[in-house]
């Protein structure tokens, strides 16, 4: 097992990465508050790991009470949220109970905010089990839901007290979603470590294999990089935007398109690229670094571009960005390969000239 963790002073938290770590219930037992805990999970992830969770927690002594979810992007939203709020009022939980997020993103980020919100903040847990959560989602504190007219626009900042990472979950994981989680991966190179990057370009066969260790190097050094950023700007005051590469894109087409039409790390996938064009016609990366980018996502078989909306819905849904400020879409681009910048003057016709190359 490795250890990581979140320099936040206080409110600082260990992330646990290794085989086998569903069953260690000791992770997570000292930061319980009471024998307590609210397990929320979907109808998926609960017939694959709920009881082991459930069993290994009981063993320890801990109540569990088991909330499960429907599935899917299209259910993070204010109804599932005031499901597990009826959930934990009738099963009378109470400030001292802990909320434990047991499956991906999704789950993550309902339960991070059910957390945060329910009798003013109660403590929470995170079990990621997909690789976008296990490198991402779980890490960081950020919550949200959804609103129909955008993504992840309600929401909280509420750290967990401990991130349990089990590496073998990652086998039950689909095709796709394998593949989803390698774009976030992919961007923590391309924002920060072009090492990194040169690193994930030559083991990405083994990372596709599912190979143990490519795969937790692959989580351990994206958590890393995400965790260091956190440690300096928790509430996004500058730095932390650099970790939304591709994303003023990526929720575009995810909302347009529908929640749950695209995964999440397909849409950020295609919002990188869109990005990395962007960053070459304002001269930072040079045309062969653009096509080395593009090709990476292209051989993880994630799309570089999207069909089914307009660039014109593309633009109108980009401006209801959350970096969006005094009206204007602030944009991460890469300045080169392995470094990241915030800029709020991008001239309208580059990002015009992207959308007409890569959405339709
Ligand atoms: P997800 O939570 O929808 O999970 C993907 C699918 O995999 C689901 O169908 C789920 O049931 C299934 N699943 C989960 N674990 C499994 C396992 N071990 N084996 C088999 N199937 C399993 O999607 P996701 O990609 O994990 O997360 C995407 C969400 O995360 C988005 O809503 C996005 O906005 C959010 N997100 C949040 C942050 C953050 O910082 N809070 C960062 C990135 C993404
Ligand atoms: N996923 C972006 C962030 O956590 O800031």
């Amino acid at each position: 097992m490795q250890t990581l963790s979140v320099a936040l002073g206080e409110r600082s938290y260990p992330i646990h990465v290794g085989a086998g770590l569903l069953d260690r219930a000791d992770l997570i037992a000292p930061f319980l508050v009471q024998r307590k805990v609210a397990v929320v999970t979907n109808p998926t992830v609960a017939a694959l790991y709920l009881d082991r969770v459930t069993g290994v927690l009981a063993r320890e002594g801990v109540e569990v009470v088991r909330i499960v979810v429907p599935e899917g992007e299209e259910h993070k939203d204010w109804r599932t949220l005031n499901g597990i709020f009826d959930a934990l009022l009738e099963q009378r939980c109470a400030r001292d109970t802990t909320l434990i997020a047991l499956g991906g993103g999704v789950i993550g980020d309902l339960a991070g905010f059910a957390a945060a919100t329910y009798q003013r903040g109660v403590p929470f847990v995170q079990i990621p089990t997909t690789l976008l959560a296990q490198v991402d989602s779980s890490v960081g504190g950020k919550t949200a839901i959804n609103h129909p007219l955008g993504k992840n626009m309600i929401g909280a900042f509420h750290q967990p007290r401990v991130v349990v990472a089990d590496m073998r979950t990652l086998e039950t994981l689909s095709e796709r979603e394998l593949r989803s989680g390698l774009a976030e991966v992919i961007k923590h190179g391309l924002i920060r470590d072009a090492a990194f990057f040169g690193w994930i370009e030559a083991h990405l066969d083994r990372l596709l294999a599912r190979d143990p260790e490519a795969l937790e190097h692959a989580v351990v050094r994206s958590i890393a990089i995400k965790a260091e950023i956190v440690g300096q700007d928790e509430r996004e005051g500058g730095l932390r935007a650099l970790l939304n590469f591709g994303h003023t894109f990526g929720h575009a087409i995810e909302t347009g398109l529908g929640y749950g039409a695209w995964l999440h790390g397909e849409a950020v996938a295609a919002g990188m690229v869109m990005a990395v064009d962007l960053s070459r016609q304002l001269g930072y990366l040079s045309e062969a670094d653009s096509t080395r980018i593009r090709s990476l996502f292209e051989r993880a078989g994630l799309p570089t571009a999207v069909r089914g909306i307009s660039p014109a819905r593309l633009q109108q849904l980009m401006r209801l960005d959350k970096k969006t400020k005094g009206g204007r879409v602030h944009f991460v681009l890469l300045e080169r390969l392995g470094m990241a910048l915030l800029r709020a003057d991008v001239p309208t016709g580059a990002i015009d000239h992207t959308l007409s190359r890569l959405a339709a």
